[in-house]
């Protein structure tokens, strides 16, 4: 397996509509396990495949026990669930409903330091393929669903700043440009 580069904003493919996969083969699945590995390499939770540099409609997720760290308001003890050190692969994923309301703060692998509360469901139904084009459906609640809403934004080319208020988005705009400004060497 590989681990790939992660690519960071601002870079245009994280902000532009990935396609459905229509090929499943061994390429493929080889491309899927790259993701699994690179998304553990980063210390991810969960990994959309335009983060790095592919459009296909594709995402990883694996959410340790223990990760729920963010949750606003009283944290409670949490609780072991269904879904927690799994593997999951989602292939041309659709939300099919949605319901409750939830907000996490959220860090994604292409913003390194940003970390802020963003609004989502609470609880997501999924229908998706796994990586030999078998359909399945999930029901998703709390962390894995908050995960899940984050990375089919990702490859619907929407960044989790876009959905902060509009302040919010543009003062990391401009803090990430500036960030990027200062790291450009000095020419000699
Ligand atoms: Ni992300």
């Amino acid at each position: 397996m590989t681990v790939l580069d992660v690519v960071v904003w601002p870079a245009k493919v994280l902000e532009t509509k990935a396609s459905d996969v229509t090929v499943f083969d061994d390429a493929f699945r080889k491309f899927v396990a790259d993701m699994h590995e690179t998304m553990k390499a980063s210390g991810g939770i969960g990994l959309a495949a335009n983060q790095v540099g592919d459009l296909r409609r594709v995402l990883t997720i694996e959410i340790p026990f223990g990760d729920n760290r963010y949750e606003e308001g009283e944290v409670e003890e949490e609780t072991r669930e269904w879904w927690h050190n799994k593997k999951f692969t989602f292939v041309n994923p659709v939300i099919t409903k949605k319901a409750g309301k939830m907000k996490y703060q959220e860090g994604c692998l292409s913003f390194p330091e940003i970390y802020d509360f963003v609004d989502r469901a609470s609880e997501v139904w999924i229908e998706a393929k796994d990586e030999f084009g078998k359909t399945f459906e999930i029901h998703a609640t709390g962390l894995m669903a908050v995960c899940l809403q984050h990375e089919i934004d990702h490859i619907d080319g929407i960044v989790f700043i876009n959905r902060m208020s509009r302040l919010k988005n543009n003062m990391i705009r401009k803090k990430i440009m500036r960030r990027g400004q200062l790291s450009t060497p000095e020419p000699v």
